[in-house]
Parts: C-alpha cells; structure tokens; sequence
C-alpha cells in the first residue's frame, strides 16, 4: 500500500511539473535528458549525429560542455579524462580546466571548444555551435534494413538518441529516446509499445502516447521518409 501510494504521489507530481512548468525543450536545441541523470563533480559523454559533447556536472545547476575532442591531435575524449575539475587529453597529457575548457597546460595551444547548456524544466538542453551543428546529411538515421519488423532500433541523430520503430513492415516512425517521466534512455520497442524499464512506462509506436507507467506526457514523434533503402528525419 505504502509502495502504491508513493508511486501515486511520484505520477502526481511529474504530473503537475508537466502542467506548470510545460514539456522539455526540443526543436534546434537537443535534450540531453534529465539533470538527475549525473551527480555533482562527474562526466558523461553524449553522441548527438557526428558530435560528441563531453559535460561536467560542477554543481547542482551549474554544467559545462566541450566537444569532446582534443585540440592539439583530434583524440577523442571520455569521461574518464574527467578528474580533479581538470580534463587531460589521454595521448598528449594536454590539461583543460573542466569548468571553463581554457588550457591549463599544454603542448595544446588552445582551449576546448565550448558547447552551450541550460536546463529547462529539469532537462538539459545543449545547443551546438556552427562547427559542431549536424551536417544536413545528419538527417539520415540508418539502413531501414537494420530496423527489425515489429520492433525498434535506438541510433543517434541531429535531434538527440531517436527510436526508430516499423511496427507493421515498410511502416516507419522515429520516436525520442528521452522517457518523459524521468529523462532515461527508453531500451526497446515491440510491435505496439516502446518500453522504458527504468519505471515501466510504455508508449504507443503509433503516436507515441502513454499506454502505461508513471509518465504523463507522450514521446516526441519524428517523421521519417525512406529513399533507397535508408531512412531519413523529413
Ligand atoms: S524514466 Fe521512469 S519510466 Fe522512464
């Protein structure tokens, strides 16, 4: 009983947060998730279409994000470059200041390139920059092939992680992978629902609204078109 009512009071508030405060952002800007997602002083590492944001959580609202890419030799970082408020590239030992990206020490000569964040309604939003905004090929997500019939597939894309679902063959629709509820990565979609475990909440594969679980608000849809073979954000 006890358990059934804290469930209640949790659908009950995520609820009212939806109704007072409005759904999260999407649009040109891309929903990282939910801010609960990182604990203070931590990294994470997100993929959106070709770009990869490294974030560091520095307080309770406060984050920061670069791209994820050494300046001085193009390696590649991960949150485990994160220590100590310092990011160090793994190859050069170049050290970058993990609140500012400004160089610490080289042989890089330049800082990390910053990637703008806000939070909004408990979401964190990143809005990438000229050089780290989606080609317009991002539009395409993936081989409608690898698709499977009456189940989904998760691929990154310009507009954050999408589930791909084709419940009934050559009928294709694009979901966000982002769980209204509390901002987990949803994990797989049958031929009716696209299921999120991390509460159970369930959403249609038709429009994406609520079948079951605490969330209250519908996944984001996508359109997709197909042309050759490969499937593409219309
Ligand atoms: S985050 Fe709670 S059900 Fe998806």
């Amino acid at each position: 009983m006890a358990i059934q009512r804290r469930s209640l009071l949790a659908g009950a508030l995520a609820l009212a947060g939806f109704i007072f405060a409005g759904p999260p952002a999407f649009g040109n800007e891309v929903n990282l998730g939910r801010i609960t997602q990182m604990k203070n002083g931590t990294a994470k590492l997100f993929s959106v279409a070709s770009s990869r944001v490294l974030v560091f959580r520095r307080s309770a609202k406060k984050f920061s994000g670069f791209i994820a890419t050494c300046p001085s030799d193009d390696t590649k970082l991960t949150a485990a470059n994160v220590l100590g408020g310092k990011i160090t590239c793994p190859t050069d030992s170049s050290v970058f200041n993990a609140t500012t990206g400004a160089r610490v020490s080289g042989p890089a000569t330049s800082g990390l390139e910053k990637v703008s964040l806000k939070i909004t309604n408990g979401f964190l939003i990143a809005t990438l920059g000229a050089t780290a905004a989606p080609a317009p090929t991002a539009r395409q997500l993936v081989e409608s092939s690898k698709v499977p019939v009456g189940g989904g597939l998760k691929v990154s894309s310009s507009q954050g992680v999408l589930m791909i679902v084709q419940p009934t063959r050559g009928n294709f629709a694009a979901y966000s992978a982002i769980c209204t509820h509390a901002g987990c990565e949803v994990s797989r979609a049958t031929a009716s629902a696209i299921i999120c475990t991390c509460h159970d909440s369930e959403f249609s594969t038709s429009d994406g609204s609520r079948l079951a679980g605490p969330a209250s608000m519908p996944l984001k849809k996508y359109s997709v078109v197909e042309r050759n073979g490969m499937l593409f954000l219309s």
